[in-house]
């Protein structure tokens, strides 16, 4: 027998194989004690057998084969280059222990393939990572590559995954566990909104605050495929690899992007915490750490293509007044972009809306101290574009294809076309001082191809070589491209187009399982919400942005004085605390009353939080229920502060103490009973700050 094992001191992971064939794991979860017997675990993995099975239970490797009599979904589906089915079976062939994890290798002589899985895992942050790669000595045809294949507890009722749509990202689906599959496979050739690539299997009672369970997140912006399969004999399995087939020729290496994986003993926040700081700490490549996260002015819902400098400058600096400290100059600024119909890959100033070019607009945002963005759709082309007219080959998919947005994607897997987009998109950054490029992808493709993802993300590379103070801000109209491939390239996520706070809310509070407040774009929209045509306060939109990376995306000209007051002051708050919220862990609180979604944002020193207690919906009983804190030191005291107690309505007629000022109680209590808060009308949001205090 062999066996591996690795530790955090949060998780073990075990890893055993039977004579030379592919490894199970045979554990994951707490840890284990070091001197635990492997070779016991092993033998006591083993389950029984009875009537009307085989004699042997087939191994849940790290790659199921088929040919060993697997009875439920192969890790690997490949065929020869003449499409003959190939059934590996793989034997050990040699291993490597590093800096990078545990590389362990198998070949399958008769097929001539050989297979290769990287575990690693993070001492720090908690998050394992496992890729697989195959490489074979003729070229093969691959319809499914597996990442290292995990367990799934068989003590967990639940799978949760997350699913959405334009303006409705990150919904979360609860699906009881039960015999067969939970197969979701995302076709669409971009991350898409409908299929986020993330699962978490919480264990039996677990919550946001306790329990456990266990979380995956594929890192990949291609469309990728999951399976969560019960085997008849109770086992559980899960896969995650790009999807099927998206491998469209013979090739003699294949590689699988990295599954992220974590376990956590404190519920679905343990997880959350340790993605949001995998995500931040490890994955994301920051431009210069000491800068602050500058709050945004987007013009989009300003303006939408109706370009006038005078306005943008008027809108800049008002904007500027309000606390902004970058402007994007989102679509309609090239070729002759007057609506949504034309000339996407004419990445050139339009000299109709800009005689002078980008600079004297540049200049006025420059003056205001602000820096200044763009937008671009960099993998887009309109047929009415000077660039299709000149190379209609250039574009992706047969002529006869649907469109989307009017648009057909660029042929990004044609060196040809990268280097063309590339060099008016250099030029368009050499010209100008640009510090930031919104870059959108709008429409799906016409079918997955793996190809077309990894020339977008050379392309991505090739450009952050070049200008490496440009940030860049992932958005596929809103939440259609985030996940950590395209993270590992960008710094910042459009998370959705729907700027209603009520929707923000929701999402920001599920889309927190995976990301931190850092990436995580959030703008203060129109009063009258453009996508969903709900009107709502100031003081909602303004806190609902203030949980995240802050920013507007309104005309500051519809603003009264006593609005334009209310958001200064909001941001002033933000850029006040932004320093430590933007490292901050987002913890979900358990609220007991459904109509609030709440999330305490707690510093990496423990010494301080905010919580945003938002109401979603009207509450069923008369008066606010305690909201329960978590994570605090049960023994210390905490000066607790409701940040806008002058928000409270007239029918708030009470004295929670939290009304008059701070107080002071201890972690213990603020744990163990919970904040009381004050009586609010729906679609208000109480932000509390609190402080350790010095014993
Ligand atoms: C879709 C994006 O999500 C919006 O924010 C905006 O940039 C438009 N595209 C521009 O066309």
């Amino acid at each position: 027998m062999q066996s591996w094992r690795l530790d955090d001191g949060r998780q073990t992971l075990v890893l055993a194989a039977r004579r030379e064939r592919l490894p199970e794991v045979i554990y994951w979860g707490a840890p284990l004690p070091k001197e635990e017997d492997l070779e016991v675990l092993a033998a006591a993995h083993r389950i029984d057998v009875t009537g009307g099975m085989l004699d042997e239970n087939p191994d849940l490797s790290i790659c199921p084969e088929a040919v060993r009599t697997f009875p439920g979904q192969p890790g690997l589906i490949v065929r020869g280059n003449d499409g003959t089915p190939l059934l590996p079976k793989f034997c050990y062939t040699g291993e490597v222990a590093d800096d990078a994890g545990l590389k362990l290798s198998y070949a399958d002589e008769d097929n001539g393939l050989q297979y290769h899985a990287q575990i690693a895992l993070d001492p720090e942050t908690h998050v394992l990572t496992l890729a697989a790669e195959l490489t074979s000595d003729e070229p093969v045809h691959l319809h499914w590559l597996a990442a290292p294949v995990l367990p799934a507890s068989q003590n967990a009722d639940d799978i949760l995954d997350v699913s959405g749509r334009w303006c409705g990202e990150f919904q979360i689906n609860r699906t009881p566990w039960s015999a067969g599959i939970r197969y979701r496979e995302n076709r669409t050739g971009r991350t898409g909104h409908e299929h986020f690539p993330g699962l978490i299997v919480p264990g039996m009672g677990a919550t946001n605050t306790q329990g456990e369970a266990w979380g995956f997140h594929y890192g990949w912006s291609g469309g990728h495929r999951m399976i969560a399969e019960e085997l008849p004999d109770g086992r559980r399995q899960i896969q995650f690899g790009h999807a099927a087939r998206m491998e469209t020729k013979p090739a003699t290496s294949f590689k699988s992007a990295p599954l992220y994986a974590v376990y956590s003993s404190d519920g679905l926040n343990g997880v959350a915490v340790s993605f949001q700081r995998h995500l931040r700490d490890r994955i994301v490549p920051w431009v210069d750490t000491t800068r602050p996260r500058p709050v945004h002015y987007n013009c989009w819902e300003a303006v939408y293509f109706d370009h006038k400098l005078d306005v943008l400058k008027d809108i800049a600096s008002r904007a500027s007044k309000l606390g902004a400290e970058r402007f994007v100059l989102d679509d309609g600024w090239f070729g002759q972009r007057d609506d949504d119909t034309t000339s996407l890959s004419d990445w050139e100033v339009d000299t109709r809306k800009y005689p002078e070019g980008l600079h004297p607009l540049i200049d006025h945002v420059h003056g205001l101290g602000m820096t200044f963005g763009i937008w671009f759709e960099p993998e887009m082309i309109n047929q009415d574009s000077d660039v299709f007219r000149a190379h209609p080959d250039w574009a992706l998919g047969s002529d006869d294809q649907i469109l989307g947005r009017q648009q057909m994607a660029i042929d990004m897997g044609n060196p040809e076309v990268r280097d063309f987009i590339y060099e008016r998109m250099a030029a368009v950054l050499e010209e100008y001082p640009i510090d930031y490029i919104k870059w959108d992808h709008n429409r799906v493709l016409p079918m997955p191809d793996a190809a077309q993802t990894r020339g977008s993300y050379a392309l991505i590379d090739r450009l952050r070589e070049t200008f490496p103070n440009v940030e860049i801000e992932s958005c596929a109209s809103g939440g259609g491209r985030i996940d950590f491939g395209i993270l590992a390239r960008t710094q910042r996520v459009w998370l959705s187009d729907s700027n209603d706070a009520l929707e923000r809310l929701k999402m920001q509070h599920n889309a927190a399982l995976f990301l931190p407040a850092a990436i995580t774009g959030s703008h203060v929209g129109p009063s009258r919400s453009h996508t969903s045509g709900r009107t709502l306060d100031i003081r909602f939109r303004g806190w609902v942005a203030a949980q995240r990376h802050m920013g507007f995306e309104m005309d500051p000209r519809e603003l009264n004085e006593e609005e334009a007051a209310v958001l200064s002051e909001i941001t002033d708050w933000w850029k006040h605390n932004r320093d430590w919220m933007m490292a901050a862990d987002i913890l979900r609180l358990d609220s007991i009353d459904p109509a609030i979604l709440a999330e305490q944002q707690s510093s990496r020193d423990g010494s301080r939080f905010a919580v945003f207690a938002g109401k979603a919906a009207t509450s069923a009983q008369i008066a606010p229920r305690p909201l329960r804190l978590t994570r605090l030191d049960p023994e210390a005291r905490y000066r607790v502060t409701l940040v806008n107690r002058n928000s409270a309505s007239h029918l708030s007629r009470g004295n929670p103490a939290l009304k008059d000022g701070p107080i002071e109680m201890s972690g213990q209590y603020l744990m163990n009973h919970g904040v009381v808060l004050p009586w609010s009308f729906p679609e208000t949001m109480w932000v509390i700050e609190g402080h350790k205090l010095d014993v």
